[in-house]
């Protein structure tokens, strides 16, 4: 791709020092997408993220030497396939920090492991005139099932409201709580501002109540050491595409207890133990979530991605975005017309939304990508809190660990030309 020389990586096209105190926490290298257009300032991770060389090898490696329909043969490379479906479920449950990785569903993604708690839990234990209660902050995964569920069964759907600079009203959501809350609904970190949520407080509140806690880990399970034992929560739910694995792969981690209680979610294959005429029993866990024949490659890949994220350290990733987060922060701020929107840097991860006054963020991306500046721009997929916010829509940026102190760079330099640009228009 021929782009303009806007940030370019080389110590002369940046403030002095800029570059090289900000490099990327992960080599470019490794991702040939990047590697093959070192001009691309990619800034659009939080919507899906480019894959290292090693995710692409373990998906073919499996297709090349293990490729079977796992579950179903007798013979040895059905064994295998078997094998690399299991292995794949262990490292990603380990990464996750869940001790017990029977508890692990594999889901398309976040959106469906949301539906699932939604349709399967939700359906049976929410009744009339119980309460669900989500925030401002969700995405539209995370908000739209639970508002059809809350219609479905005549149940109230209550938004617990923002406080100051996107961040939660605590005294609020704990008042939203009350006895008849059946289900506390929450991300962990916001896709649209980057706000991070205090599931210790949330979970606490929730619980007081005997609330099922639902967290929607798509933008932590990324970029933070999650734990996700040490959450405390019912039900987390992540995307393998955010975090350099491959499209189509997700999960849902639950609580044992609960999903032993819960009726499976889809029909047919490997989730079933024995059909009779009339009754049909399921399989144990994990399977009697996964209906059909299983996505292998999608766990294989995002086991391979887990390793490449470790081997980074994930404390050293969410510091890395919080670095460039920052610089991006101040260097819009500075210039005239931006607002940046969402908390001060301590709260929120690698995620900057703004806006140029008088300008729709859609052409301002279309400027930005004339010059190899990809950010997204929109509602992204959070129509309740863009009208909080008094917004139709943002250009959001944001960072991952391929990211530098050069994209920060022409991030800002490319707005700074597209305001001169729609100004002199
Ligand atoms: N949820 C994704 C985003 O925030 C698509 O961009």
């Amino acid at each position: 791709m021929n782009r303009p020389t806007v940030g370019v990586r080389s110590a002369s096209a940046a403030p002095a020092g800029f570059v090289a105190d900000h490099g990327a926490l992960a080599p470019r290298a490794d991702f040939p997408l990047l590697a093959a257009q070192p001009r691309l300032h990619y800034l659009d991770s939080a919507a899906t993220t480019q894959k290292p060389a090693s995710v692409l090898a373990a998906i073919q490696r499996y297709y090349e030497t293990e490729n079977a329909n796992p579950h179903r043969g007798a013979y040895a490379l059905s064994a295998v396939a078997t094998e690399a479906y299991h292995a794949a479920r262990v490292r990603i449950a380990k990464f996750l920090g869940a001790s017990d990785a029977e508890t692990l569903i594999f889901t398309r993604g976040t959106t469906e492991a949301l539906n699932l708690v939604a349709s399967t839990w939700g359906r049976a234990n929410v009744k009339a005139g119980d309460r669900i209660v989500v925030t401002r902050l969700e995405h539209h995964a995370n908000f739209v099932p639970w508002q059809e569920l809350a219609h479905a069964v005549g149940a109230e759907f209550v938004i617990a409201e923002l406080g100051a600079n996107g961040t939660l009203d605590m005294e609020a959501f704990a008042a939203a709580v009350t006895p008849k809350t059946k289900i506390v609904a929450f991300g962990h970190a916001s896709n649209a501002l980057g706000t991070v949520n205090p599931v210790a407080d949330i979970v606490a509140i929730a619980k007081r109540v005997g609330a099922l806690t639902v967290c929607d880990g798509a933008q932590s399970a990324p970029h933070m050491d999650v734990g996700v034992d040490s959450l405390d929560v019912d039900a987390y739910a992540f995307s393998g595409h955010k975090m350099l694995g491959p499209m189509g792969i997700g999960g849902l981690v639950m609580r044992r207890e609960i999903l032993e209680a819960t009726q499976p979610y889809q029909l047919g294959g490997d989730m079933i133990a024995h059909v009779g005429d009339q009754h049909t029993t399921w399989n144990v866990l994990p399977h009697k979530f996964e209906a059909g024949t299983p996505n292998v490659e999608g766990p294989v890949g995002l086991a391979a991605a887990c390793d490449y994220l470790t081997s980074l350290g994930m404390e050293r990733v969410i510091a890395h975005e919080r670095t460039l987060a920052a610089l991006a922060m101040e260097k819009l701020a500075a210039i005239p017309g931006v607002s940046v929107l969402g908390p001060e840097i301590a709260h929120r991860g690698g995620v900057v939304s703004f806006t140029l006054k008088g300008v729709h963020p859609h052409d301002l991306s279309q400027l930005l990508d004339g010059d190899g500046v990809c950010v997204r721009a929109g509602h992204h997929c959070a129509q309740p809190l863009m009208r909080a916010l008094g917004v139709h829509a943002t250009t959001r940026a944001s960072f991952y660990v391929y990211n530098d102190g050069a994209d920060v760079v022409a991030l800002a330099e490319s707005v700074a030309r597209a305001k001169e640009k729609l100004a002199s228009d």
